[in-house]
């Protein structure tokens, strides 16, 4: 996609609304594209420390392949995040299970679903993508792959996600998770690198208190995660069910294929999320994306719903993302 520098920036502004700076004056020296790289992007608060371990690999020149997997190892060992990981919350049944996803720069990808007891789900993804034929392993054969690889096997159910599910077995069994709370549950974190590559990742524990069984869209390439090196990646947040049905992230990445922002192919997708779900009011999704330029947006159902960003004008910060619906 070729642009002039004046439209980069432009363009940069309205997908990145916190980067105001840049766009204060344009009599200012303009901004080449390399200035924009590395970016790496990720969703909710828990993407601020992610991030960090990303930057850590993208600021030294290192590759986003291996930022990606580092940012979310982060969130995957933090006993304190309940839709992640560790401490993450279990199902309907008390087990937690763990889904996750990566792809690179050449559209290699890897893939764990239904994983139990293994701390690090991303990292099992890489091995399936960079040691195996195949994408995606699940149950008991991607945790008997994990364990041949020398993954150690955890408890990943934490005294606090143990209490909180005996209480919903009493008192809330007919109660669909909170917006924002229980499904605040992905973390998807994107990388542009220097060289100008790139990937994503994406984790979770899933939806609390979901059947024995189920699989949401954080793991199925083209769903939760999607990323062309030509264009950009799109990784997404919330009900996985709605995400499936639209193909969401592959939808925001053929988006911007068409000549999209980021941020319009965010709400584009959103819209076709609602669209798709006529229970849409009481879920949320939200979308973020990066294209091969840096630019970035998002977009959500709900308002509630923030993002993590950094790059080389802006330290690591949450950025509020805009919303079909107020609070
Ligand atoms: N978005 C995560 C899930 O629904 O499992």
């Amino acid at each position: 996609m070729h642009k002039n520098r004046r439209t980069f920036i432009k363009s940069t502004a309205i997908g990145a609304t916190a980067i105001p700076s840049i766009v204060a004056s344009l009599s200012e020296p303009l901004l080449s594209e390399d200035d924009l790289k590395p970016v790496v992007i990720s969703t909710w608060n828990h993407g601020l420390a992610a991030n960090e371990a990303a930057w850590k690999i993208l600021a030294t020149g290192g590759k986003a392949i291996d930022a990606v997997e580092s940012g979310v190892r982060i969130t995957e060992s933090d006993p304190t995040g309940q839709s992640v990981g560790i401490g993450g919350r279990p199902d309907m049944t008390g087990e937690v299970t763990l889904d996750a996803c990566i792809m690179n720069e050449h559209g290699d990808c890897g893939s764990v679903a239904y994983l139990k007891g293994i701390e690090h789900p991303i990292s099992v993804a890489r091995a399936v993508m960079e040691k195996t034929r195949h994408v995606m392993l699940v149950g008991d054969g991607a945790k008997e792959f994990a364990l041949a690889q020398g993954f150690p096997e955890v408890n990943l159910l934490t005294e606090k996600s143990k209490k909180d599910w005996e209480e919903w077995k009493v008192s809330q069994r007919k109660v669909l998770p909170k917006i924002n709370v229980e499904n605040h549950d992905t973390i998807g974190l994107l990388a542009l690198d220097k060289n100008g590559d790139l990937s994503g990742a994406c984790t979770t524990s899933g939806a609390a208190w979901k059947m024995k069984g189920r699989v949401g869209d954080s793991p199925i390439i083209g769903a939760g995660l999607y990323v062309d090196n030509e264009i950009g990646g799109a990784t997404a947040t919330g009900w996985g069910e709605a995400v499936i049905r639209a193909v969401g992230c592959f939808l925001v990445v053929e988006l911007m294929r068409q000549g999209n922002s980021p941020q319009k192919a965010c709400e584009l997708a959103v819209q076709r999320v609602i669209d798709k779900n006529p229970d849409w009011r009481e879920i949320q999704v939200g979308f973020i994306a990066l294209n091969k330029s840096g630019e970035y947006g998002a977009y959500c159902i709900h308002a509630g719903f923030d993002y993590a960003v950094q790059h080389p004008k802006l330290d690591n910060q949450m950025i509020k993302s805009d919303s079909r619906l107020s609070l």
